[in-house]
């Protein structure tokens, strides 16, 4: 059984390291044999030629064996990434909205591992390409993991999980000859683009300056999906995650962001390894924007949509938390490469919402654990909670707990592991009322895909609207389609018609003469990174 570790839990995470600086260590074979060379495969020698090598080695064969099968599939988005061990602690309770301790025990402290990544490239490729950087957070909790598996982004390209495995392929390389690598540069992506209005509001994200951040240390996360919330009364809320590093949120250039690709393809990777190493522990504001129950419905959007934003000056955002990294991992694949991360995976207190592709991902995360890591991958030492884990799940690959006792079954005669009680912890599913037909549908305020696109434009400086027009001019003349490239400037007159001329300019499609629609000049705060006049 694994139980609880006590003492300094980060350090505990490691437990089962082992130092290859250690005195007096002896090589062994992995069943535990002191080997006396691991240089020479047992061979036929005679006058001082050697002949054959023997397949009888089972030292060599195991060397072999071993390296063999070293690899495991990457991730089959999110592939390229690195993190590191840290803590959390509220600082303002926010008992008026969860009873979940993490967020209410202004005593605790909880240890938390994080991975950032690229979304579209393979496990080697460049940190600084133009990409959505994935921000995963796991909070070793005493009640239990729960993870954040955010972007810096805060919306997203798809409404509908079952949209997932279309955005992917068409974001990533080409599927007759793999090119381009991770690159939004390609007909592929940009078709899709065209082809899902519900993707305009995002695309001008990652266009942005925030698809090419100066450093993991200085990026936004946003958990995206909406999530719920119960408070000790048993009222709920709609809750979005939002973390706001101290350094501020800075980004490359674009020249900076190519160059480095090329000069340096592990930047951002060495920028975060180097600050822990120095002792500047990266910070983040940890904040929550709250939508009581009863006004879930009064906005103009449908706050269960993750292609649209909760507007700061709508939803402030309130931050009662913060969180550092102040300890790299001690070994990339058993940590950084096998963590592994669950929506699913929530605290009594806190809970999922109806957002469909939020409920996608709950099923999407844990199916895809299987094939990277096997049904055990919850005893990977990275993946284990720091609390008690009980219950009557057994065997399967690679099965590591011994459990004692005559029954694995419940209930048993012995009255064993029972059912927690909700005052004992035990998770209690709100209880949501739902009515309604089966259809696969969306509802009207769904499909409006235009007006947070606009707001997102509208928001930016001078500055940062040239970095997306550049942007723009870059990706789309990289698209050899002009089927491609001239109706995504069509679509660009969907969110401003001097943004579509300039890049039809560029790209060479026709300019549009008037804009599809009229721009509603709203903008909203916290969206522009520049404190330049617009
Ligand atoms: C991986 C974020 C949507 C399926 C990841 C990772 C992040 C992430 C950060 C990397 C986790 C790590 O570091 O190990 C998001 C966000 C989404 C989103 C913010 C939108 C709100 C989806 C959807 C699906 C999906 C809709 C499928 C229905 C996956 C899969 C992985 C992954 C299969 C690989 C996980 C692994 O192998 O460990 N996602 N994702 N994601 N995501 Fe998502």
């Amino acid at each position: 059984v694994m139980g609880p570790r006590g003492g300094d839990k980060i350090a505990d995470l490691a437990k089962e390291t082992k130092n290859v600086a250690e005195k007096g260590a002896r090589l062994t074979t992995d069943y535990g044999v002191k080997q006396t060379t691991a240089d020479d495969w047992l061979k036929v020698v005679s006058n001082d030629k050697t002949g054959p090598m023997l397949l009888e080695d089972p030292f060599g064969r195991e060397r072999i064996h071993r390296f063999d099968h070293e690899r495991i599939p990457e991730r089959v988005v999110h592939a390229r990434g690195s993190g590191a061990f840290g803590k959390f602690r509220v600082f303002e309770s926010a008992e008026d909205v969860t009873f979940a301790p993490v967020l209410t025990d202004t005593s605790r402290e909880t240890p938390i591992f994080i991975r950032f990544s690229t979304v579209l490239g393979s496990r080697g490729s460049a940190d600084t390409v133009r990409d959505v950087r994935g921000f995963a957070i796991k909070f070793y909790t005493e009640e239990g993991n729960w993870d954040i598996v955010g972007n810096d982004i805060p919306v997203f390209f798809i409404q509908d999980a079952i949209k997932f495995p279309d955005v992917i392929h068409a974001g990533k390389p080409e599927p007759h000859n793999e090119v381009p690598q991770a690159q939004t540069a390609h007909n592929n992506f940009w078709d899709f683009q065209f082809n899902h209005t519900e993707a305009t509001h995002m695309f001008m994200w990652a266009m942005s300056d925030r698809g090419i951040p100066r450093s993991y240390r200085m990026m936004q996360g946003f958990g995206v999906n909406t999530f719920t919330m119960i408070n000790a009364q048993g009222e709920r809320s709609f809750v979005k995650f939002v973390f706001t590093p101290e350094l501020g949120v800075h980004s490359l250039v674009w020249d900076e962001a190519l160059k480095l690709a090329g000069q340096d393809p592990d930047f951002h990777r060495k920028d975060l390894w180097e600050a822990i190493e120095n002792g500047v522990y990266p910070k983040w504001k940890f904040g929550i924007q709250v939508i009581k129950e009863a006004d879930e419905n009064k906005f103009e959007f449908d706050i269960l949509d993750a292609t649209k934003i909760w507007p700061e000056d709508l939803v402030p955002v309130r931050y009662i938390g913060e969180f550092e990294l102040n300890r790299n991992p001690d070994e990339f694949f058993t940590q950084t490469e096998q963590i592994a991360f669950c929506t699913s995976h929530i605290v009594p207190g806190i809970g999922f919402s109806d957002d469909p592709l939020l409920q996608g991902r709950n099923f999407s995360y844990f199916d895809t654990q299987l094939s990277r890591l096997g049904i055990n991958w919850q005893e990977l030492p990275i993946n284990r909670p720091v609390c008690p884990v009980m219950n009557f799940n057994r065997d399967g690959a690679m099965r590591h707990t011994i459990t004692r006792g005559t029954v694995n079954y419940w209930p048993n005669r012995f009255e064993n592991i029972k059912p927690a009680t909700h005052e004992e912890g035990g998770f209690v599913e709100y209880a949501e009322k739902v009515a309604g037909i089966k259809a696969r549908a969306r509802s009207a305020k769904f499909k409006e895909h235009f007006s947070q696109a606009q707001l997102f434009w509208n928001s930016m400086s001078k500055i940062e609207k040239n970095h997306i027009i550049n942007a723009l001019g870059f990706e789309l003349d990289h698209c050899e389609d002009p089927v491609v490239y001239e109706r995504m400037v069509t679509r660009l007159a969907d969110i401003d018609l001097g943004l579509a001329q300039t890049v039809a300019e560029m790209v060479g499609g026709e300019p549009p003469k008037e804009a599809s629609r009229p721009n509603h000049g709203k903008k909203a705060p916290g969206l522009s990174q520049t404190e330049f006049p617009g």
